[in-house]
C-alpha cells in the first residue's frame, strides 16, 4: 500500500496534521495585525521551548542560513575559529568560517566518537595569548548520531574566553538543552527537525557576551543582520518578508510542544532512541555510537552485517513498508544507514519501524532470533 509513507530520516520529520492544515490556509499579509499577534505567541513560545530569555530570532531559511547568520555576524577576517567536528555538520561550521577569512582550526574524532572534554581543556590551555576567538561545535550531530556533552563543553570554552557556537539542529526540542544555564554563547536550530514542521525556519539566540563579538564585526552580514533581527522581534514583526505559512504553522507547533511539556518530549526522545538501539543490538546489527551515553536522541546511525547492503535494506523497507532511512553521507554513504526518531514520532512508530526493520533484514537473510527486537523495544518502552 502506498500514500503512507513514515519519514524517519533526520529530517524533513513527520508533520501533524492539525499543522499541516494551518499551513494549508491562505497566506496572510506579513505586515498585519493579525500575523503581528501570531508573531507575539512565536516569539514567546520560542523562548519557552529554548529555555532562554533572550530573544530567538527567525529565519527564513534552511538549518544552514541560522549557521551563516551565527558565523557571518561574529568573524573578522583572520580570526582564529575552533571547530569541534563529530562529522559533517561539525565541517559545515569549518567551511563557513573559512569563506569568513578565518583561520580555522579543528579537533576532530572517529565516526561515533564524541569530543574528549580533556582533549578541548588541554587545547585552550595552550592558547595563553588568547588567540582562539571562536570554538563551535555540535550538539547532535546527525552524520554520525553522535552527541556531544555540551554543558561540559562550554564551560571549559566559557573559562578560556572564546565564544561558544552550537549547532542545536537535531537536539533542540530532543535533548536537554540550555543556553542560559550551560552558558552557550550562541544556538541555532531549524525548523524541519524537532519543531514538527517543514523545511524553510531555523532560528538563532544570541546572549549578551555574543553581542558584545558582534558589536566588533566590521561586516555584519545584510540579510542575517542580528541587530535588524532584534529590533524587529522585539516589534513583534520581521525585517523582510517570512514565509508566513510557515510561521502559521510553527505557532501551532508550539502550542502543541507546550501543552507536552519540553521536558517530557526530551524524555520521549531519550526513551525512542534508547528503546531503538536496544532493539538494533538485539538483532545482531551494529551501532556505530556504542556507548548509550554518547549517542544521539534523534537519530540512530547502524552498520549493515557483513554481506547485505545498506540500498538493499533502504529500498525493501520503502518498498515493503513504506518506510524511509537515511543513507550516510560523504565517506559512510553506503556504510551505514540512519534511522531518525525526531519530533512527531510516537511509540507506535518506534514499535512498527522495529517490525519493519526485522522484517527486513529477515527476507535479506540477516541471520537473528525473529521478535527479539520488537520484544526489546516493547519492554524498554513499558519500563
Ligand atoms: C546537525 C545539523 N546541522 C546543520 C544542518 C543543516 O541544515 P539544513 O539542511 O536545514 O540547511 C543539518 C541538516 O540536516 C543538521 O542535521
Amino acid at each position: 500500500m502506498k500514500d503512507k509513507t513514515f519519514l524517519m530520516i533526520p529530517g524533513p520529520t513527520p508533520v501533524p496534521e492539525s499543522v499541516m492544515l494551518e499551513i494549508a490556509k491562505h497566506p496572510i499579509g506579513h505586515r498585519s495585525t493579525e500575523f503581528s499577534a501570531i508573531l507575539e505567541n512565536v516569539y514567546k513560545n520560542l523562548k519557552y521551548v529554548f529555555r532562554t530569555e533572550n530573544d530567538v530570532f527567525v529565519y527564513t531559511a534552511s538549518g544552514t542560513g541560522a549557521m551563516c547568520a551565527a558565523l557571518e555576524n561574529l568573524i573578522n577576517e583572520g580570526d582564529n575559529v575552533l571547530c569541534l567536528s563529530l562529522g559533517n555538520f561539525g565541517n559545515r561550521w569549518a567551511k563557513i568560517a573559512e569563506s569568513r577569512g578565518a583561520v580555522v582550526e579543528k579537533i576532530e574524532v572517529e565516526s561515533g566518537q564524541v569530543i574528549d572534554p580533556e582533549v578541548l581543556r588541554k587545547r585552550l590551555a595552550e592558547d595563553t595569548e588568547k588567540k582562539i576567538k571562536i570554538v563551535t561545535l555540535t550538539h547532535s550531530e546527525t552524520s554520525t548520531g553522535a552527541a556531544n556533552y555540551v554543558k561540559t563543553l562550554c564551560s571549559i570554552i566559557r573559562e578560556h574566553g572564546a565564544i561558544s557556537v552550537v549547532d542545536g539542529v537535531t537536539s533542540v526540542c530532543a535533548m536537554e538543552c540550555k543556553p542560559d544555564e550551560w552558558g552557550i554563547d550562541v544556538l541555532i536550530s531549524g525548523s524541519q527537525k524537532g519543531f514538527m514542521i517543514p523545511p524553510g525556519l531555523s532560528f538563532l539566540v544570541a546572549n549578551e557576551r555574543a553581542w558584545k563579538v558582534y558589536e566588533q564585526c566590521k561586516h555584519p552580514s545584510f540579510y542575517w543582520d542580528w541587530a535588524a533581527y532584534r529590533k524587529s522581534t522585539r516589534a513583534n514583526s520581521t525585517p523582510f518578508t517570512p514565509a508566513v505559512n510557515l510561521f502559521v504553522g510553527l505557532n501551532k507547533a508550539l502550542e502543541m510542544i507546550k501543552e507536552d511539556g519540553i521536558e517530557n518530549m526530551n524524555e520521549r526522545h531519550r526513551r525512542h532512541a534508547m528503546a531503538l538501539r536496544h532493539a538494533v543490538k538485539a538483532i545482531n546489527l551494529e551501532l556505530v555510537v556504542k556507548d548509550d551515553k554518547n549517542a544521539s536522541h534523534s537519530i540512530t546511525s547502524i552498520y549493515p552485517p557483513e554481506g547485505i547492503s545498506v540500498p538493499d535494506i533502504r529500498s525493501t523497507l520503502k518498498n515493503d513498508f513504506d518506510i524511509v532511512v537515511a543513507n550516510g553521507q560523504n565517506k559512510l554513504k553506503d556504510k551505514i544507514f540512519r534511522m531518525g526518531t525526531l519530533g512527531f514520532v510516537s511509540d507506535r512508530d518506534i514499535i512498527t519501524a522495529v517490525g519493519a526493520l526485522e522484517a527486513t533484514m529477515k527476507k535479506l537473510g540477516h541471520k537473528f532470533e525473529v521478535g527479539k527486537g520488537v520484544k526489546t523495544v516493547i519492554e524498554e518502552l513499558n519500563q
